[in-house]
């Protein structure tokens, strides 16, 4: 019945699903393997995230997919070198999409000489209203990963190699070519941005930027700047609308206290950059300050009109966590609104996401569906705002009802003595 209707609906589920895996799972890793007989010359754990640009009728639309869990390498065209040929490993994912990686060695080291990404825009599915169609390459040769002969090259740092209008970001990387055995070597050599994540913070444009994000200190931060974060749906109107300032509250393992520490970390909106998507039933936010991303996702129930904020996701990567900090719930029920209004909440709020993770607003509006040109629409106010509200209301009928008493005790006290004149 509605099947037609909902068919816009169900591509931006599957688009957010996809971006979902993209952002939010970046732990998600695959294994690739590259064998000849029963020996293995080539093994990769990794994650990879692939952002691809790619023209439409009218403009340019950008993608994020994750390599999925179902990619697998293609023995065919993969190659451990012993043809003649580099060795090569090609993973292919979906229908006709390819990530393939060459190698080649001095005899001390070995180097990834380059990498292939190869996409479908036929595929409408991940390309939806593509100017072209079939299969598009794109070659890098500037990869800088290398490593020692008979070790692991080990990066969880993102890596991102850039490759016509693609991008390709590795994380959680774990590699090794002409492998002595069938197993990653245990011998490690870690990849430079591994090695300084603790000396300094993330980097950052200029020195005057630097000093202002210095990797969250132990000091209280203070109250969030407010920040306007905007996305834009597919023909460049803004869809969803944000202002609001931001602290983080996160539990970590310190690597430098060796034990658990927590930290208030205010997000700077002079050094975010918003991004998402929007539909008719499930709208995101992803907000990014260098080395921490969150997502905010907000659900409309088609039957009620009635929204609300359903899922908080956090990764970040402070200079001293001992590890990636990763937290999402995706049953939250935050923020109620409904279709054509925002939601506000001046009032300080708490939402509580995992027990490591909670954040506090300052000054809130959102309106993640039906935004018209460019506005917030009606607000709905919390009951927190309404309370503080009610404080002065409270306050000024109390000293109204006061000046009528004292009034009205002085009318019958005149009248009274009025009376006791005439009595005389
Ligand atoms: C591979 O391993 C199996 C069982 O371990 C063995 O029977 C076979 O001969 C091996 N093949 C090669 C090419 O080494
Ligand atoms: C796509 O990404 C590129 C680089 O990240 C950016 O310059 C461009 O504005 C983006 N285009 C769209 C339509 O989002
Ligand atoms: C590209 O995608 C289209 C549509 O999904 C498919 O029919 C075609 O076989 C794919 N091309 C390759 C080379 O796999
Ligand atoms: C191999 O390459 C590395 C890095 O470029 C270099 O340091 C080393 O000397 C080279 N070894 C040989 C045998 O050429
Ligand atoms: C790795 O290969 C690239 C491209 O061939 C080359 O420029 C680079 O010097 C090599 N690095 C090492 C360490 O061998
Ligand atoms: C779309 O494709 C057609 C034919 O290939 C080409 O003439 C046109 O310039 C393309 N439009 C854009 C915006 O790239
Ligand atoms: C690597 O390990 C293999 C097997 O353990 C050994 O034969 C080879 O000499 C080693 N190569 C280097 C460069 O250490
Ligand atoms: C973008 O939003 C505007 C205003 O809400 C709407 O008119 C337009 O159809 C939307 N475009 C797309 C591609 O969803
Ligand atoms: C493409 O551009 C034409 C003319 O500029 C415009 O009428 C049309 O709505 C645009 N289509 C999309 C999907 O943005
Ligand atoms: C960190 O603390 C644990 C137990 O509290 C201890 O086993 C470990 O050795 C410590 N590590 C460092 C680097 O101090
Ligand atoms: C952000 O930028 C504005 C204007 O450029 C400046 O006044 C403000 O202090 C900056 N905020 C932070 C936290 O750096
Ligand atoms: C929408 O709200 C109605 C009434 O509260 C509820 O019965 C229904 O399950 C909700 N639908 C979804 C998809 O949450």
């Amino acid at each position: 019945m509605n099947w037609i209707k909902e068919m816009p609906v169900i591509r931006c589920l599957v688009l957010l699903l996809i971006a979902c895996f993209g952002f939010l799972d970046r732990i998600q890793a695959v294994t690739l393997e590259v064998k000849v007989g029963n020996s293995t010359c080539i093994k990769a754990e990794l994650s990879a995230l692939l952002s691809i640009t790619y023209t439409t009728s009218n403009s340019t639309s950008n993608v994020s997919i994750s390599l999925p869990d179902s990619t697998s390498v293609d023995a065919g065209s993969s190659s451990c070198g012993t043809d003649g040929r580099p060795p090569w490993l090609v993973a292919v994912f979906g229908s006709g999409h390819a990530l393939g990686l060459s190698f080649s060695t001095n005899g001390s080291f070995y180097n990834v000489t380059d990498l292939t990404l190869q996409y479908n825009l036929s595929d409408t599915l991940l390309f939806p209203e593509a100017n072209g169609s079939g299969v598009v390459t794109v070659m890098s040769t500037s990869v800088g990963i290398w490593a020692p002969i008979n070790t692991t090259y080990r990066c969880a740092s993102p890596t991102t190699i850039r490759a016509g209008g693609a991008a390709v970001t590795f994380s959680e990387m774990r590699l090794e070519a002409y492998m002595p055995g069938n197993d990653l070597s245990p011998a490690e050599s870690v990849c430079a941005a591994d090695q300084t994540t603790t000396a300094a913070p993330p980097t950052s444009a200029s020195t005057t930027v630097r000093t202002t994000t210095a990797a969250p200190g132990p000091t209280p931060p203070g109250t969030p700047q407010t920040g306007t974060f905007s996305v834009r749906n597919g023909s460049g109107d803004v869809c969803l609308l944000a202002k609001m300032g931001l602290q983080l509250n996160v539990s970590y393992v310190s690597q430098s206290q060796n034990k658990t520490v927590q930290e208030l970390f205010n997000m700077n909106p002079n050094l975010t950059a918003p991004s998402g998507s929007c539909g008719s039933s499930t709208a995101t936010l992803v907000i990014t300050q260098q080395a921490t991303t969150l997502s905010f996702t907000f659900s409309m129930n088609l039957t009620t009109s009635q929204y609300h904020l359903s899922g908080i996701n956090l990764l970040a990567n402070w200079s001293d966590m001992s590890a990636p900090f990763s937290a999402s719930n995706s049953s939250l029920d935050y923020l109620p609104s409904k279709l054509g209004h925002s939601y506000m909440c001046n009032t300080e709020q708490t939402l509580l996401v995992v027990p490591d993770f909670s954040i506090n607003t300052f000054r809130l509006q959102v309106q993640p569906f039906g935004v018209t040109a460019g506005q917030f629409s009606a607000a709905e106010e919390c009951q927190l705002d309404q309370d503080q509200m009610l404080i002065p209301i409270i306050v000024g009928a109390a000293l109204a009802g006061l000046v009528l008493i004292v009034l009205i005790a002085y009318l019958i006290g005149r009248k009274r003595s009025h009376a006791g004149y005439q009595t005389i």
